[in-house]
């Protein structure tokens, strides 16, 4: 199970002992606003989340983490990959909001791509977000990925991106 360090944030694949930490962070009223499709997740569904993410550390090295600040060992958030609805992985992440706009999902993200690209050696990434959500889409521009298509989500649009592996 990889590890993935930065310089303020330590990250570690999510395990069934995270339920309800990140069930927590997901049904937060401003954290699902334009993610889950609105909905507040039951337990089980969380819980087939992080099994999928473990399935994908086991079968590709690919899954999501716990986000930890070293300062004081918080659980901020979560990132990683998961499989996307069109073909691919897609960059995960949400972040509880008293830590929102510090730079922590860009610092997660940039070294999810890092590895995904050198360690897992993927030929490119992917990131979704709904119209709406403008925090994520601010995210995903900062994070250099770029248009690739648009489909129809619970919010209208779902707005794909893509960045590629650099040569
Ligand atoms: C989207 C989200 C993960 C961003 O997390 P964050 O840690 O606050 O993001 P960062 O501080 O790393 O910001 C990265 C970039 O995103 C953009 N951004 C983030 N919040 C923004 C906001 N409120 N308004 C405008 N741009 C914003 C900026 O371009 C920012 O870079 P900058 O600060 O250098 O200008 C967070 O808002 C979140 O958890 N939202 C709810 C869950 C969610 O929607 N997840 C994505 C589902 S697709």
């Amino acid at each position: 199970m990889p590890v993935l360090d930065t310089p303020r944030l330590t990250l570690r694949p999510l395990t069934l002992g995270d339920v309800g930490a990140l069930r927590a962070l997901l049904i937060d009223p401003d954290v699902r606003r334009w993610m889950c499709d609105g909905l507040v997740l039951p337990e089980a569904t969380v819980r087939g989340m992080i099994q999928e993410s473990l399935a994908g550390f086991r079968r590709c090295g690919a899954g999501l983490y716990a986000l930890h600040r070293k300062e004081d060992g918080a659980f901020v958030g979560y990132a990683g990959l998961k499989p996307a609805r069109i073909r691919g992985l897609e960059l995960a992440a949400a972040v509880w909001p008293r830590y929102w706009r510090q730079g922590v999902a860009r610092e997660a993200g940039e070294a999810v791509i890092r590895h995904a690209f050198d360690g897992l050696e993927l030929p490119r990434v992917l990131a979704c977000t709904d119209a709406p959500n403008f925090r994520s889409l601010g995210a995903i521009v900062r994070l250099g990925f770029r248009p690739l298509v648009n489909t129809p989500g619970a919010f209208g649009v779902i707005r794909w991106f893509v960045r590629d592996r650099p040569r």
